[in-house]
């Protein structure tokens, strides 16, 4: 498909996510994909220069990082939503399908248990009602809405609880994280916000990172440069 580079995130990851952890999908993929020519990142629990470290002894030949990123000076996140991450530790994510049918790993928030604690009918109301309050809040029509739940119900295995919450999902993930809006309540993170505990600059935790995996391989085996092109 003329793909240049894969980033393979493992179950700990922020947002859909699957349940194998990368410590085990990485060389799994490296493996699949040798001899390919194709780039292969390591996501999910990248955040400092250990795990770029690891990373790259795995064969990786880099890291992607969501959460890292979400937490930093630069991000866009509000202040108090960022303070929501921070406060949260490594047990406060959960994986749930209750959003929009796929496995997410998102902040255990109350309108999440809600979610997860609903069934049947209750489930669809609380689904149904949110979809209808967002569609209004995205201008987006209730026969727009109807059309797009039903093409979505039709092409694939969704309750339709699930479609009607899959509908306005990445709007309601919008009004929580870019509005800041924390009674919608779905905060998409990876497990390593339980380690992560400051806002540095960009520039300030790339270095770091690079400088921390630079000194780890050094102390390891003796020189290995992730800061080389090979
Ligand atoms: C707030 C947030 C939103 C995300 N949204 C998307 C998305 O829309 N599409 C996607 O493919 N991955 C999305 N991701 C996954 C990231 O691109 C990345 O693969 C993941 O965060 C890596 O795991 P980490 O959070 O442990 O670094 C999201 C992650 C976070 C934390």
């Amino acid at each position: 498909m003329g793909v240049d580079a894969v980033i393979a995130q493992g179950s700990e990851g922020g947002g859909h996510t699957g349940t194998i952890p990368t410590s085990l999908l990485v060389p799994g993929v490296l493996e699949a994909t040798r001899g390919s020519g194709l780039v292969v990142l390591a996501a999910g629990g990248m955040h400092d220069g250990a795990s770029l470290a690891g990373a790259l002894t795995w064969g990786a030949h880099g890291v992607a990082m969501g959460t890292r990123f979400l937490l930093t000076a630069e991000s866009h996140v509000p202040d108090h939503v960022k303070q929501v991450y921070l406060d949260s530790g490594l047990n406060a994510t959960v994986v749930t399908s209750a959003i929009d049918g796929a496995p997410q790993r998102v902040i255990r928030t109350e309108f999440v248990d809600g979610l997860e604690s609903s069934r049947g009918p209750m489930r669809f109301v609380r689904a149904a009602r949110n979809a209808i309050g967002f569609a209004r809040h995205a201008g987006t029509s209730p026969l727009d809405l109807l059309r797009t739940a039903r093409s979505m119900h039709a092409s694939g295995d969704l309750t339709w609880a699930q479609v009607a919450l899959a509908a306005n999902a990445p709007m309601m993930t919008r009004a929580s994280i870019v509005e800041g809006d924390l009674e919608v309540g779905i905060l998409p993170t990876g497990q390593v916000v339980g380690t992560i505990g400051d806002l540095p600059s960009v520039a300030e935790l790339i270095s770091g990172i690079v400088g921390d995996a630079s000194d780890a391989l050094e102390r390891v085996c003796g020189g290995a440069d992730p800061r080389s092109d090979s």
